[in-house]
């Protein structure tokens, strides 16, 4: 007698889905992330190959990536501008059409889990032959992207199976952050004032999202609202480009209509789309969230039901039709916190769809062609 042995079936262990099991592995791929990096204690980043004083001659940064990478390079950008440095998260599949000017002061990120992407490598080489001092933030050790820049900060996340990236868009972000808090101090010639709080945070981060995952009402969420007709994610600062990944998570695996909007920019027309069959998922990251407050319920005025990702203690649990909790953390964590929710929102829709999470449908890995 043989017993039948499915190599895929073994790897994903316990869960039903490589991408499940991705979004569970999110405390430990963000513990490896972080090993010998932060000094909480000391209040010290020790990123090897970047010494303190690296980027003291950089004025400006530019992040390159697509798809997921591309939010993760969002959400880096906007932690750099607001520790005070001029900084742009672009398409790199634009890159060719579009690139701002680059000087010897330009400092360039290529953000790419698999280091293969073709878009992100065509950029990657453009901004190389600029001149510009390059690095490359990715998962893949040897890859093309890594090969190719000055520099290679790896986010350890281990191999991630599932088309749709969880737990490398987690490490990404938590990457670009430090990275960020080293251009910041050596720009400034201070560490930023938020490190004291930021690294404590982060030493946490990982307990922070294995609670999240044991209390998590996702599914619950997802199966209220499954069979609407469109699902809209906002958010401000940060939290927009949680909002953004969260659409893109949305779409990919489930096929349903999903988008991502600045939560300012509902009012300047997607409003327009918004009805009781449009659940309007409203991220806090505690960047006017007030503001934010006000947007969702201008949606929930026309009949959408909001479903508030904050913590437990935020005004807009009252407000909200429904609630996905996050751990209260750092401002520059709290998008991260959201985007796990967000995540087991996606994935808990498409299981109730049926659809083939880890494989979606015209979706690859990683992208080699133009
Ligand atoms: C493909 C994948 C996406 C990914 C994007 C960028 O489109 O389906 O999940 O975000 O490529 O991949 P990279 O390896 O460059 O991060």
């Amino acid at each position: 007698e043989t017993i039948e042995w499915d190599p895929e079936q073994a790897g994903k262990g316990e869960y039903d889905h490589f991408m499940l099991k991705e979004i569970h592995e999110q405390p430990t791929s963000l513990t490896q992330a972080l090993e010998g990096r932060i000094d909480p204690e000391n209040g010290r980043i020790a990123l090897s190959d970047f010494e303190p004083g690296t980027f003291a001659d950089v004025e400006s940064v530019q992040l390159l990536a697509c798809g997921t990478s591309y939010h993760a390079a969002l959400y880096g950008s906007l932690a750099l501008n607001q520790a005070g440095i001029q900084s742009t998260a672009l398409l790199a599949n634009e890159y060719s059409v579009s690139a701002p000017p680059i000087d010897d002061e330009t400092l360039v990120i290529a953000v790419t889990q698999s280091g293969e992407t073709a878009d992100t490598l065509s950029a990657l080489r453009q901004a190389n032959a600029a001149g510009a001092t390059t690095v490359t933030v990715t998962n893949v050790v040897g890859s093309t992207a890594a090969r190719e820049a000055d520099e290679t900060l790896f986010i350890r996340a281990g191999p991630e199976i599932g088309v749709a990236a969880t737990k490398t868009f987690s490490s990404q972000a938590v990457m670009l952050l430090l990275l960020g808090q080293c251009i910041a101090a050596d720009h400034h010639g201070e560490p930023p004032a938020d490190l004291e709080t930021l690294l404590p945070a982060l030493a946490t981060m990982p307990d922070a999202i294995d609670g999240l995952l044991e209390t998590s009402e996702a599914d619950a969420i997802a199966e209220q609202y499954a069979h609407s007709q469109s699902y809209f994610f906002i958010g401000r600062g940060l939290g927009f480009s949680v909002a953004l990944e969260g659409a893109l998570k949305f779409k990919e695996i489930t096929y349903e209509h999903a988008e991502g909007f600045a939560s300012g920019e509902l009012k300047h027309g997607p409003l327009a789309l918004v009805t009781p069959d449009t659940p309007v998922f409203a991220v806090f990251t505690g960047e006017e969230d007030e503001k934010t407050l006000k947007n969702a319920e201008e949606a929930q005025t026309r009949g959408a039901p909001v479903v508030a990702v904050c913590p437990d203690d935020h005004r807009a649990v009252d407000v909200a039709d429904e609630h996905l909790s996050i751990p209260e953390t750092a401002p520059d964590l709290a998008g991260l916190l959201a985007n796990v929710q967000l995540q087991l929102v996606s994935y808990h829709a498409a299981d109730l769809l049926d659809r083939p999470i880890d494989k979606p449908r015209n979706l690859a890995k990683s992208v080699t062609v133009e």
